[in-house]
This record gives structure tokens, C-alpha cells and sequence, in this order.
């Protein structure tokens, strides 16, 4: 799916630190929630407003402006944003002046209603409408509220240069795509994001050489569909089907997306998020083969292992089909780790179809799991067409199965280090320790060794000789 795993809880709610522009005098608060995509569109609003005066602060109580960029794909990412706003109701009695917006799925989910619904907000502003920003913002400034929801076929922000916020410095996202056109039925984000469309390549490659020339060492191509990438002048995917023949042979596809991202930076590490099972050609495969730097991880949601169940999703392809995919990818890219997005209880879902989910991930031994339970999402067409029921207990019964045995094949993946020597990049320090060094391999374990002279951005080779099911544990060699 969708780039929202990318898109979820993971990132929930990081204040995002801090811009200093000179002369820029306004300070603007700026949260997100849910997906990296979210996170780098708000590094485009933070980059939009750096123009109007505004410089980022972490502290929520001086701002003159706070901004949350939310998340509708379940309704806990909803209920989680409402009782933010709480926390910003109480500051504005502090701070009356502060200006409050909500940026993102959930803003364009609910439009002008929000403003009934959260006295709180005065600006709501849906993910294709951040360039009116400036406008709205001075609608608000003369006391009215200021509402723009209006999706694009076109809009793809290329040509903004991201403010890099909450950033360590060493890896950065880049996105190359935005919307979805598969209609998943459980899914919202075709109504809140849109029109799949794909940005230019020329613009694409530029940002990644602005981020290598600022010392990045690994970039992270973002999209809801990264493999559907398609670039043949720009507008939507259908209108490409009809167009001449000179536009089909210079259109520029995934596969020959990341071929010239990695072959003009060979030092970079690439990755991308997230790949969409039928859309995944082996030439992509092929050329995370031929190139080093692009990492051996593939982000590859599969959501059910029952065919009856991904047809009721309307997920484009079968079980057969999927298992086929991943053995092809274990057969070019020997040791690329997997992960998957899997949903508990969708509607309908007997026990026996269940059990296909659980044998599925006996079968492709995922590295690591993103599992959910279905939580119908209003507009879409499965709320439209068919019932939620299943009942709560049963879809978590069946979501603790999954997530036990996940963990159980995670395990046996970080094992597989064990005695090994991997190369990893330095993020940070340890959560846990600060003598302890952070970072992750290829496969995108995380990487924990003790520290010595290196920096962070640094690449180094760690032997492994102790793992958790999340966790490889060494020394630097
Ligand atoms: N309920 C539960 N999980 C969902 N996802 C998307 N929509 C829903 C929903 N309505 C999950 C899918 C997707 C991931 C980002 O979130 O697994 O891949
Ligand atoms: Fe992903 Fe399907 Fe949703 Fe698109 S519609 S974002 S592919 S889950």
C-alpha cells in the first residue's frame, strides 16, 4: 500500500525542530502524525512559510502559529489528533493570539466541518493545498476562517525545497509520487490524498544532489505506490495510456528512476516506501541487484494471505501471485529482507481465511510487521458495501496471533546475523545508552555497538554477536 506505513502510529506526533531564518520574526509550531509522507509534506509547509516570515520553535507556548499534520487511516490516528487539540485549546488560553490549523488526510476527510466540530481550529488545509497557505493565513490574520481542500491532478510540490526538520542530518525523505488510484476498499486515502501522480524526474534528482552536497548519506524515495512511479510530462497516469509513442519511449518509470538516482550517486544509500505487490516489476528487482547502494528491504504490504479476503479488499492481486513475487525476490536478491502490512478482520473474514494469513507469513518468514486491526474508515467502499463484522475481540485475538508470530520469524531473521559482519550508517546514539552508537544495515536492521571515534554519517562494519527480535548487537571491526 500505501506509503502510510509508512504511514501510522510510528511516527506519532513529533514536534518538528527547529528553522532559523534570518530576519524571520513569527514562529510557527509544527506536528506530525502518521506517515513519513506526512512528515515530509511538512517539511514543505515548514519551507513554504519560511517565506512568510515564520521560523520553527519546539516550544508549543510561544508559538504564533501551531499546525498539526494529521492522519485518517484509523480511527485511533482520528481520536489521537482530538485530544491534541485539547492540549492546544489549554494553551491558547495562555497564548490568545496563537493561530491553530490542521494540515493533512483528516483535514481533508472532514473539511469546513472541522471548524464546527473544534472551536479550536481556524485554518484547515487539505495535503494538495499547502501553496495557498500565505493566503489563507491572511484571511485568518483579518478574523475569518480559512478552509482549502481542493485536490490536484498536478500538484507534486517539486519545485519546493524542503526545510530538513527533526532531522539528524544523515537520512533524509524525498517524495516521488503522491495519491493512490487502487481504491483498496478498507482504505481512506484515495479520498484524502487523491490522484496518484509522479513528480519529475529532473527535479527529483536535483533535491537528492542538494541533500548529498549537504552531507546526507541516504535518501528514502516516498510514495503510496512508489513502483506505479511513472514520469511522461506530468497529469494523471490514464491520460499516458492514450498519448503518442515518442512520450511512451522517453516516459521514465521506477525501476529507471532509481537506476539514475543510484548510478549518479553511488556513495548514497537509497531506499523506498512502500511498494505495492502488483505493481512491483522485476525490473525494479533487477536493479536493486545491480546497484550496492540501493538497500536490500522491500516494504511489501500484503494485508491477507486469503485470496477470497484480498479480493473483497480489492487488492489486485492473489495469494498465488504474491507468493510468486517474493520468490522471485529471494531468487535475485538473495538475504533482502521483507516486511509486511497485514489487517485483522476485515470484513467478513472467516477463520479459515485467517489461518491462510498465518501460513503466509510461515511461508515468506517476513524480517518485520506492521499489523492492524480493521477499523472501518467512513466514505470508503467497503463502509459503503459490506458490514464490519467481525466482532472487536475476535479481530484482536487474531491480530495478537499474527503479531506473535511475526515476532517469532523476526527473531529468526536477526539470527541470521549472528557471526556476521555488517555495514552499517551511523544515525545517532543508542536510545538506550549514550556510549552506544545507532544506525542501521542494508536490510534495515537496527544496529547497536558501543562507541568509539566515529561520527555520526560515518559508514562502519559491526560483527555481530548478540540480537533481539528487533536488535543486532557488536562491535565496530
Ligand atoms: N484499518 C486498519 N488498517 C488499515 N490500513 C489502511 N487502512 C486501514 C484500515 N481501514 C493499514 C494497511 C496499510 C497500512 C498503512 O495501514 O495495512 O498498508
Ligand atoms: Fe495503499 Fe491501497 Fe490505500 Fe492505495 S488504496 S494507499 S495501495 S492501501
Amino acid at each position: 500500500m500505501g506509503s502510510e506505513k509508512v504511514i501510522d502510529e510510528k511516527n506519532q506526533g513529533q514536534a518538528l525542530l527547529t528553522t532559523k531564518i534570518e530576519g524571520n520574526n513569527k514562529k510557527l509550531y509544527i506536528e506530525s502524525y502518521g506517515c513519513s509522507m506526512n512528515l515530509n509534506d511538512s517539511e514543505i509547509v515548514a519551507s513554504i512559510l519560511s517565506e512568510q516570515g515564520y521560523n520553527t520553535t519546539h516550544l508549543l507556548e510561544e508559538a504564533d502559529l501551531v499546525l498539526v499534520n494529521t492522519c485518517s487511516i484509523r480511527e485511533k490516528a482520528e481520536q489521537t489528533i482530538r485530544k491534541r487539540l485539547e492540549k492546544y485549546n489549554a494553551v491558547k488560553k495562555i497564548n490568545p493570539t496563537m493561530k491553530v490549523g490542521v494540515l493533512g488526510c483528516m483535514a481533508e476527510r472532514l473539511k469546513a466541518k472541522f471548524l464546527e466540530e473544534e472551536k479550536i481550529v481556524d485554518l484547515v488545509v487539505g495535503p494538495d493545498a499547502y501553496r495557498d497557505l500565505p493566503n489563507l493565513l491572511a484571511e485568518v490574520s483579518e478574523g475569518r476562517d480559512a478552509v482549502n481542500v481542493i485536490l490536484s491532478k498536478e500538484e507534486t510540490y517539486g519545485d519546493v525545497s524542503p526545510v530538513r526538520l527533526n532531522s539528524n542530518g544523515v537520512s533524509a525523505f524525498v517524495s516521488i509520487t503522491r495519491g493512490c488510484d487502487n481504491m483498496c476498499t478498507f482504505c481512506v486515502v484515495p479520498f484524502t490524498r487523491g490522484r496518484e501522480r509522479s513528480r519529475e524526474p529532473k527535479s527529483i534528482l536535483e533535491e537528492i544532489k542538494q541533500l548529498v552536497d549537504n552531507n546526507y548519506k541516504e535518501i528514502t524515495l516516498l510514495g503510496q505506490n512508489v513502483d506505479s512511479y511513472l514520469w511522461y510530462g506530468g497529469g494523471l497516469k490514464k491520460d499516458f495510456k492514450n498519448a503518442s509513442e515518442i512520450a511512451q519511449a522517453t516516459a521514465v518509470d521506477f525501476a529507471q528512476l532509481l537506476d539514475l538516482a543510484a548510478t549518479e550517486f553511488p556513495k548514497t544509500r537509497f531506499r523506498f516506501s512502500t511498494s505495492n505487490p502488483q505493481d512491483m516489476s522485476l525490473d525494479v528487482i533487477y536493479t536493486m541487484a545491480k546497484h550496492e547502494n540501493i538497500c536490500k528491504y522491500i516494504h511489501l504490504p500484503v494485508q491477507s494471505g486469503s485470496t477470497a479476503v484480498l479480493k473483497r479488499m480489492n487488492r489486485q492481486h492473489t495469494r498465488e501471485e504474491y507468493i510468486e513475487l517474493v520468490d522471485n525476490i529471494k531468487r535475485i536478491l538473495p538475504g533482502c529482507s521483507i516486511s509486511q502490512d497485514i489487517i485483522t478482520g476485515f470484513c467478513g473474514e472467516t477463520e479459515e481465511e485467517h489461518q491462510e494469513t498465518l501460513s503466509l507469513i510461515e511461508y515468506v518468514k517476513y524480517d518485520f510487521g506492521f499489523m492492524f486491526a480493521y477499523s472501518e474508515r467512513p466514505g470508503t467502499p467497503a463502509a459503503k458495501k459490506m458490514p464490519d463484522d467481525v466482532p472487536l475481540e475476535v479481530k484482536k485475538r487474531r491480530l495478537n496471533e499474527i503479531i506473535q508470530l511475526q515476532q517469532k520469524y523476526s527473531l529468526y531473521n536477526t539470527e541470521r546475523f549472528l557471526g556476521k559482519t555488517v555495514e552499517v550508517l551511523i544515525e545517532g546514539s543508542s536510545k538506550k545508552s549514550d556510549k552506544h552508537w545507532k544506525g542501521r544495515n542494508s536490510e534495515n536492521v537496527t544496529v547497536v555497538f558501543p562507541k568509539g571515534d566515529e561520527k555520526v554519517g560515518d559508514f562502519v562494519n559491526v560483527f555481530v554477536e548478540n540480537c533481539t527480535s528487533a536488535t543486532l548487537l557488536g562491535k565496530k571491526i
